[in-house]
């Protein structure tokens, strides 16, 4: 197999190539990710990500199907091909890039905590609330998780299989705290937050968010990072001003 034969297959393997084929961009996700990806009242997916999924498809002028994906699944889901890229405000871990590929970052969060309102003075930050007595309750399988275990050593744990049941635990005064991304929290404090709750919005982690894909398809990649950086810079959507002030600004 010569040089331009396997160029030729390289190509044929794409997932782009496959995209183009199909006529069809399809996108996993996992809605429940407030602002990136969330149902509205019609039942609608919406967000950040969505936003974003839709000007790619426009770009690459096929349609649009986005593949709802249940957090724990999203990762088998991708590399079993029900999907040709994760677009749900993944962080992109070293665990995770050894099976899959991610784009450059569309945006960096980090791990905040949401605690009680009646707690206020008496904590002040993450490390006080590392106590027995108080109970951390974050999402199965995120990086919230991970966060929780390496700084509550002491403080009883609980993980929940949504976001939006953990949080209620902390509004319902069965936690004491929660730890999230800090958009996730940001919003929730305005919108649920309000005289019941206390963001301690230091980030306690560094997570950089990509898109996922599946190894071994350089074409995916270089076109998804073209694309990130023309999204910045143009302000055809504006990624970087008014996409961000749409989902991520109250
Ligand atoms: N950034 C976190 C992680 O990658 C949470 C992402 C959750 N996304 C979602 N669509 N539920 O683990």
């Amino acid at each position: 197999i010569n040089g331009i034969a396997a160029d030729i297959k390289l190509w044929q393997n794409s997932t782009l190539n496959k995209i183009v084929q199909r006529g069809e961009l399809q996108v996993c996700m996992e809605p429940g990710y407030v602002p990136f990806e969330m149902t509205d009242k019609k039942g609608n997916i919406i967000g950040y990500d969505v936003d974003m999924a839709r000007q790619m498809s426009k770009d690459m002028g096929v349609k649009l199907k986005l593949v709802p994906t249940a957090w724990d699944g999203i990762i088998a889901a991708l590399i079993t091909e029900k999907c040709d890229i994760i677009m749900s405000g993944m962080t992109i871990t070293q665990q995770r890039n050894m099976t899959v590929n991610f784009s450059d970052p569309y945006i960096v969060v980090g791990q905040t905590v949401m605690m009680r309102k009646d707690l206020e003075g008496k904590i002040k930050s993450a490390a006080d609330l590392d106590k027995p007595e108080y109970t951390i309750v974050t999402k199965l399988g995120v990086t919230g998780e991970i966060a929780t275990k390496k700084f509550f050593k002491k403080a009883k744990i609980v993980t929940f299989e949504t976001e939006v049941d953990a949080a209620a635990e902390v509004l319902n005064g069965k936690a004491e705290a929660m730890v999230y991304d800090q958009p996730y929290n940001a919003i929730f404090m305005s919108d649920k937050g309000k005289d019941k709750l206390i963001h301690l919005d230091t980030p306690l982690t560094y997570e950089p968010l990509g898109f996922a894909v599946r190894k071994g398809d350089p074409d995916f990649i270089n076109w998804l990072n073209n694309f990130l950086r023309q999204m910045k810079e143009d302000k055809v959507i504006g990624f970087s001003d008014e996409l961000y002030q749409k989902w991520l600004v109250d």
